[in-house]
């Protein structure tokens, strides 16, 4: 099999970055739905369908990170104690008020732009063009999806 002629040890941190962000990304796809599931007040219909978006849309990003892994050489995991294990994303059991929840995930939002930054910058060291321009359309989208849930909750 032709692999992508990349640093083998840099391909390695690369997808070391990107089981993180996997994990993470599975953890908000979860939260957010969480959220569309259970909000409540007068918002709820708002939020509920704005939410069922924003889990579809990182139900695609799961998708598109998974497979990076796969084809840097690496195993993407599709256990759930090895996405708990590798998210940084805090997961909860009560549902607060809706505009608590929708500052949470824009906290969320951010530390994944946080990390795909990270991913980004290495992968550009690396010359590895197919991982860093995954990351800019991935920062660019969850960018404007913190400034459309800071907006909202002002
Ligand atoms: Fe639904």
């Amino acid at each position: 099999m032709a692999d992508l002629n990349l640093d083998k040890t840099k391909c390695e941190e690369i997808r070391g970055l990107l089981l993180q962000l996997l994990g993470s990304v599975f953890a908000l796809y979860l939260k957010t739905l969480g959220i569309h599931w259970n909000v409540k007040g007068s918002d709820f219909l708002g939020i509920h369908r704005w939410t069922d978006e924003q889990y579809e849309s990182l139900q695609d990003d799961v998708d598109a990170v998974g497979e990076r892994i796969v084809q840097l050489g690496g195993h993407a995991p599709a256990t759930f104690e090895e996405m708990s294990h590798l998210s940084q994303v805090q997961l909860v059991r009560e549902f607060r008020d809706a505009n608590a929840m929708l500052r949470a995930l824009a906290e969320d939002h951010a530390l994944l732009v946080r990390l795909a930054r990270k991913i980004s910058q290495l992968a550009a060291a690396t010359s590895d063009s197919g991982t860093t321009s995954l990351m800019d359309s991935f920062i660019q989208s969850h960018e404007k999806l913190i400034w459309m849930l800071n907006k909202s909750v002002e």
